[in-house]
């Protein structure tokens, strides 16, 4: 029987345990033995793995993180980091290997490849940056945790009549703040892909109160050229000619924690049923991705290393919006 190792590696996703679930079930369906792997690939490189069956992924659709646990192992980015994840897959005669995560994951995933090991990954990460996808595993439900947030600090935001800047999570990818801040009705948004001056932001947040606005949400990329602490720092020193007060709420890592949602449940198993038809065909080096609202592959060199910006046109949007 082919055995086929499934992992989870980096920052884990809302939606990951849909794709290992869905590995699992098509993949014993296939006639595969699944073989899951703690904690990426540095369990990979230590040799901590065993088979999984159908029953032991029961009950894991609903829940955030991942069963198989997840790290960020950087000696994956060295030739003796891969040959010893390769001589563990070696010594489990083992097929394939599918790698659920994002960017740093499906880099390494592309390396394990090119040194000639059949590798599928899977797109995940609540960042969105992944090349060769529409949108990746975990995004949507990011973005619900963070409009949550910002329902709730609109509330005291408008009691108080004070502004707040709310930053949300994506490295360098804008991607997750434009989104929540179309869906969360935020008066201004800071993006990596379009720098935005203190002053301006700070001109525009004037504007929504001379609009009449009881309230004023900017949602801050975390990976913006101003940093929601930089943005608080500026309109500070120039409180008394801005007229504001204004208050910081960082996400970070509770955007991550979320419970998946209906989406990202059902793309997991999309995608994970679709590594396992690309295994059973024998096709690696791939990313499984969405494309067209269908599951769509592209050659993992085309996707490491690289990143996909938000797309800026939709800036024009939230700002008409925010009138
Ligand atoms: O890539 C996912 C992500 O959550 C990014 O949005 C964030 O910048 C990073 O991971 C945080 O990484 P860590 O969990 O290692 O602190």
């Amino acid at each position: 029987m082919r055995r086929l190792a499934v992992l989870t590696s980096g920052g884990d996703a809302p939606g990951m345990n849909a794709a290992v679930r869905a590995v699992v079930r098509c993949g014993i369906e296939r006639g595969f033995e699944v073989v899951g792997v703690r904690d990426g690939y540095q369990g990979l490189a230590n040799g901590d793995l065993r088979p999984i069956g159908r029953r032991e992924v029961g009950g894991i659709i609903q829940r955030g993180g991942t069963a198989l646990g997840t790290k960020r192992y950087e000696p994956l980015k060295t030739p003796e980091g891969r040959k010893l994840a390769i001589g563990t897959l070696c010594a489990h005669e083992i097929a394939a290997l599918i790698v659920i995560g994002g960017n740093g994951s499906q880099t390494g995933a592309c390396a394990l490849h090119a040194e000639g090991f059949p590798v599928i990954g899977i797109a995940s990460t609540i960042d969105n940056d992944l090349c060769g996808t529409e949108i990746s595993i975990g995004a949507t439900t990011a973005i619900d945790v963070a409009l949550e947030a910002i329902d709730r600090l609109r509330v005291t935001a408008s009691a108080m009549r004070r502004a707040f800047l709310v930053e949300v999570m994506g490295r360098h990818c804008g991607y997750l703040a434009l989104m929540t801040a179309i869906t969360g009705g935020a008066e201004i948004v800071a993006l990596p892909e379009a720098d935005a001056e203190p002053e301006s932001l700070a001109q525009e947040l004037c504007a929504a109160y001379e609009r009449g606005k009881s309230h004023a949400i900017g949602v801050i990329a975390e990976g913006a050229r101003y940093d929601a602490d930089a943005l608080a720092r500026y309109f500070k020193e120039h409180h008394e000619r801005l007229g504001f007060e204004l208050r910081v709420t960082k996400l970070g890592h509770i955007q991550r924690g979320g419970a998946p949602g209906a989406f990202d449940r059902m793309l997991g198993t999309m995608l994970g049923a679709a590594a396992v038809e690309a295994a059973a065909e024998r096709r690696y080096g791939i990313l499984v991705g969405l494309r067209d609202g269908r599951p769509a592959t592209t050659p993992l060199a085309e996707v490491a290393g690289r990143t996909k910006p938000a797309d800026t046109h939709l800036l024009r949007l939230a700002r008409i919006l925010a009138l």
